[in-house]
C-alpha cells in the first residue's frame, strides 16, 4: 500500500501553501470517513477509506487549462464537461491526475474520489463514504450539517442521500442546474428516506421555512407515541402566517392532509399529515401549552432554530 505520509506530502504541494484549509478539510474528511466506518460498522479495508478521504480533493486547485489539457490527452467529451460546472471538474477529471501523479490505480478508490461532489447513480460504499465524508466533516459550517452528522453515524446511506437533497435544495434556491448523476443518484436512493418518511419531513420544514416561521423544531416521537413518527412545532408571529400553514402545505402534492384543527384565530393550527403532526402556536401559546419542555428529552432533528 502506498504510504500516507508521502501523499500527504504531494498533497500539501498540490492544494499549495496558502490554501491551507483545504488540506485541514481533506485530513477532517478523513477522520469523518473514518468514524462513519467505526459508527456503521462497515466492512471495508480501511486504508482505502483513509487514502480515499485524504486525496478526494487532490485536484481542487487545478487550473481549467489542465484540466483542459487533461481532458484532450484522454479524448474526453469536452462538451460534456462544457456542460457540467467547472466546480465539479476537480471531481470528475481527479482520476486521470492522481493515476499519474500518485500512482494509485485502485478504481474503487479512484471511483469515489470521481463522485464525492455529485454522488453516482450506483454507489459503492466507499462511494457513499467519502461523499458523505466530505460534505458533513466538522468544518462544514452549513446549518443542516450538524443533523446529517448525527445521522451518519447511525445509518450512512440514508444520510448520503439526505445530503444531496440538502444540496439540490440550495442548488434550486441559488437557481443552478443539479448534475444529472446527482439526480440519478437521489432517484435511486431516495426510497431509503421513505421508511422514515423523511423526504416528507423535510418537504414540511421547507414549507414552514417559506412562510417565515420562527423556532421550528422536529422532534422524532417515535418511542414516545404510537400515533405519530415526528412532531414539528414553530411559531406564527401573525394570524395571516398561521393561516397560511394549512393552504401552503396543501399545495404539495407529495404531502396528505388528514386533519386541521385550531380555533380559527391566530393562536394555534395543528395539521395532521399521518406519520408527521404539525403544531404551530403563537408566541404566548407555545410558552402556554409547554410542548418543547414535554418533548426536551425527545431526540431532535433540527438543531438550528429557524429564524
Ligand atoms: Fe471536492
Ligand atoms: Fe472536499
Amino acid at each position: 500500500m502506498i504510504k500516507l505520509e508521502k501523499i500527504k506530502d504531494k498533497l500539501k504541494l498540490k492544494l499549495n501553501e496558502e490554501d491551507d484549509d483545504r488540506y485541514l478539510h481533506s485530513l477532517r474528511t478523513q477522520d469523518m470517513a473514518l468514524e462513519i466506518v467505526l459508527k456503521n460498522k462497515i466492512n471495508i479495508d480501511l486504508e482505502k477509506v483513509k487514502l480515499a478521504a485524504l486525496i478526494h480533493d487532490y485536484c481542487k486547485n487545478v487550473s481549467k487549462e489542465e484540466f483542459l489539457e487533461v481532458i484532450k490527452k484522454h479524448h474526453l467529451d469536452l462538451e460534456f464537461y462544457h456542460k457540467t460546472n467547472y466546480k465539479i471538474w476537480h471531481a470528475l477529471l481527479a482520476p486521470y491526475i492522481i493515476e499519474e501523479e500518485l500512482g494509485i490505480k485502485d478504481q474503487e478508490i479512484l471511483n469515489a474520489v470521481k463522485y464525492h461532489t455529485t454522488g453516482y447513480e450506483k454507489m459503492s460504499d466507499l462511494d457513499f463514504i467519502i461523499y458523505l465524508a466530505d460534505l458533513t466533516e466538522e468544518g462544514r459550517p452549513y446549518k443542516e450539517a450538524g443533523l446529517l452528522r448525527k445521522l451518519a453515524f447511525k445509518d450512512y446511506k440514508k444520510a448520503a442521500v439526505l445530503t444531496a437533497y440538502y444540496q439540490m435544495q440550495v442548488l434550486k434556491k441559488r437557481q443552478m442546474e443539479i448534475h444529472p448523476y446527482t439526480l440519478a443518484m437521489y432517484n435511486n436512493y431516495k426510497y431509503l428516506l421513505k421508511e422514515d418518511n423523511l423526504e416528507e419531513l423535510l418537504k414540511v420544514k421547507d414549507v414552514l421555512e417559506g412562510i417565515k416561521l420562527n423556532n421550528i423544531k422536529i422532534y422524532d416521537v417515535r418511542g414516545s407515541t404510537p400515533l405519530y413518527d415526528y412532531a414539528i412545532v414553530a411559531t406564527a408571529s401573525s394570524s395571516r402566517q398561521m393561516q397560511a400553514v394549512p393552504l401552503h402545505l396543501k399545495k404539495e402534492p407529495n404531502l396528505e392532509i388528514r386533519g386541521v384543527e385550531g380555533p380559527g384565530d391566530s393562536s394555534w393550527v395543528l395539521v395532521d399529515l399521518g406519520a408527521i403532526i404539525v403544531h404551530v402556536f403563537s408566541k404566548e401559546q407555545r410558552e402556554l401549552y409547554a410542548l418543547d419542555q414535554i418533548w426536551e428529552d425527545l431526540p431532535r432533528l433540527l438543531e438550528d432554530e429557524v429564524k
